[in-house]
């Protein structure tokens, strides 16, 4: 959700800028901006639109100097017009800044500001900050004392204006009259900064920095950065400076490129075998036929004490905690709650000592997610991420974690995180099943099914041809229901979720047998069910739902594990993917799931990898 870029140094700030943005579009936005500094001016270019359009206003309107910063923004306060796009400017254009995130009280602030004659253009929150900044640097006490520190002024105006913020803020800003520096700051929204040679970068996430640099600077809540090309100075807002550490970045040019795919989507969907495999990578032990975790950080007596987990999570993120409950109480038997993160942020269950909470998220940024941890570690209990974005305020938040390995996922629909954090659910399951009753003999069989996986699911991805005729056919419907038991239950809400996001098309998951409660009204001969199948305990079951739809006459697509089995005597179109233990059938089955929401969008002409309204990491409450 928004963007932000800047750059310093002795390069045109606007070509890392436009590079930068296009990296961040994955994150969702619907305008973009950016400023520069030079001469004593502040030059701003934005527009309502995609980068596309900024990129054409850039070059009939050039945007000059080697300082500047940019935006992509997703509308919340105001519609997406030139007008409420950032960069927003303060004062007499003294100032112009970006801002990530919402001012919970900017109407206070804005009244206050009007009466003092500040105009102002937009309906944004943000430019009431710019105004705020512009004001503070203009009332600065008479004991500011630039001569012994130039930045003083730029400091104090910003330590005293973010003192009067209500709600979460990643800034970034600059100033006419300090036109070689930028200053950034940070509260719930995430900043990075990227160090380079006699030139520093800044961005929201790591991507607009691969290539360009590998050190990275994680900015923490309350931080403030005074960046210029050759130094980066970061404060606490209220406690003076503090130590900043440079970390290794973990993304490759490469990893952002789209090689031979038309979209990130697709792209990631075949990453698959190889995210399955990374997830794996160095987590499984042959000898005491177990898992193996480098930074849960729990002694092992606090480990062997753990009677409960709590899952927690959004989304498609939710789905994997969902497959994830199915499997840790069933190979470590040990009761599992899965909560939606917005909810248990504000909820207060009682929960008992002895209880773990992972938060699972792909971005690591999510606030609702962030905020069920913050409430869940105040409470005192340990907290665990599974998370794919390293050095992400969740990942360096909870106590302890797992990171998925699965590389940076760009298509707002998430695919390989989903099927990464169910491998690392498996994980935990094995892990925690060998610390209870699980055998060693059990725990053999485990590892030997996972070690199979990256193969099945190079093999799930076989179907493509087959996925792609059935996206023909049933391309024009406008419902569709997704139908599984068990273990499947979690992969059809997340097949439905998919193909929801990203055509706009109206699905339906549930368990398969909660369809005669109510579901199965919607059935008739234009609605799809897509059953998920394959060889299980509850085979006979589905078949049975399965029939139940088709005697209504609603048209069935159905993921199997067995060419021969009665359901594709029944079915309309069969997908058959690799049978494998049933705890492993929600990974393989969302492959094609995955690679049919995608044909069907493709074909509704939907923009895949930037769907409507949506946002890759989604940092609003
Ligand atoms: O980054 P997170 O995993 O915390 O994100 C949670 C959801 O916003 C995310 O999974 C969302 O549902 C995706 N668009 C699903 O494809």
């Amino acid at each position: 959700m928004c963007g932000i870029v800047g750059y310093v140094g002795s390069n045109e700030a606007a070509d890392f800028l436009l590079e930068g943005l296009r990296r961040l579009e994955y994150r969702g936005y619907d305008s973009s901006g950016v400023v520069t500094a030079q001469d004593g001016t502040i030059d701003v270019k934005k527009t309502a639109g995609r980068v596309e359009s900024l990129s054409q206003l850039l070059k009939t309107s050039p945007a000059r100097g080697g300082v500047g910063i940019g935006h992509t923004r997703w509308a919340t306060h105001g519609p997406a017009t030139d007008e409420n796009a950032h960069p927003h400017l303060g004062g007499d254009q003294i100032v112009a800044l970006v801002h990530n995130g919402v001012i919970e009280n900017y109407r206070g602030l804005k009244e206050k500001l009007l009466e003092r004659g500040y105009e102002f253009c937009s309906d944004t929150d943000s430019e009431v900050v710019a105004h705020l900044l512009a004001y503070e640097l203009r009332n600065l006490s008479d004991d500011v004392n630039e001569s012994i520190d130039p930045y003083a002024p730029l400091i104090v105006a910003v330590q005293n204006m973010l003192t009067q913020l209500q709600g979460t803020y990643g800034l970034a800003m600059v100033f006419r009259d300090w036109p070689e520096v930028i200053v950034t700051a940070r509260l719930g929204s995430p900043l990075v900064l990227g160090v380079g040679d006699g030139e520093n970068f800044i961005a929201s996430d790591g991507s607009p920095l691969a290539g360009r640099t590998e050190k990275i600077v994680y900015l923490a809540d309350h931080e403030i950065a005074i960046v210029t090309a050759d130094t980066i100075r970061v404060i606490h807002r209220d406690q003076g400076d503090v130590r900043h550490d440079i970390k290794v970045l973990d993304i490759e040019a490469a990893d952002i490129d789209l090689g031979r795919f038309d979209h990130y989507m697709l792209k990631e969907i075949f990453e698959q075998p190889e995210t399955v495999r990374n997830a794996l990578r160095g987590r499984l032990d042959r000898d005491e036929a177990t898992a193996v975790f480098g930074g849960l950080n729990l002694s092992a007596q606090q480990l062997q004490s753990v009677q409960r987990f709590v899952l927690t999570a959004c989304g498609t993120s939710w789905h994997s905690a969902l497959v994830g409950e199915y499997m840790i109480e069933n190979l470590a038997r040990i009761p599992v709650e899965v909560e939606y993160a917005s909810e248990l942020r504000y909820r207060n269950p009682p929960l008992s000592t002895g209880t773990l909470l992972f938060a699972l998220t792909q971005s690591g940024e999510t606030i609702d997610t962030l905020a069920a941890l913050r409430e869940m570690k105040r409470k005192g209990h340990p907290t665990m991420s599974i998370c794919n974005v390293v050095g992400s305020t969740i990942a360096r938040e909870a106590d302890g974690g797992i990171y998925l390995h699965a590389g940076p996922e760009i298509g707002v629909a998430s695919t390989k995180a989903f099927t990464a954090q169910c491998v690392v659910m498996s994980l935990l399951a094995l892990y925690f099943g060998r610390l209870h009753h699980l055998s060693y003999e059990a725990g053999l069989h485990i590892i030997d099914d996972l070690e199979k996986l990256p193969e099945q699911v190079e093999t799930a991805l076989a179907t493509h041809d087959r996925v792609r005729q059935i996206a023909e056919k049933y391309a024009d419907r406008n419902n569709f229901l997704y139908l599984g038991r068990q273990y499947n239950f979690p992969a059809a809400l997340e097949g439905a979720l998919k193909l929801k996001e990203i055509s706009y098309v109206h699905a339906e998951g549930y368990p398969a047998a909660e369809m005669k409660h109510g579901p199965i009204a919607l059935v008739d001969e234009q609605t799809p069910s897509v059953f998920i199948v394959p060889q299980s305990a509850v085979y006979d079951k589905v078949l049975a739902n399965l029939e139940e739809i088709k005697a209504r006459g609603g048209p069935v697509i159905a993921v199997v594990d067995d060419e021969d089995s009665r359901v594709t005597e029944v079915a309309d179109d069969v997908i058959v993917v690799p049978a494998v233990s049933d705890f492993l059938q929600p990974i393989v089955a969302s492959v094609p799931l995955q690679m049919l929401a995608y044909h069907i969008a493709l074909i509704r002409g939907c923009d895949v990898d930037k769907p409507r309204n949506l946002a890759k990491s989604v940092t609003v409450e």
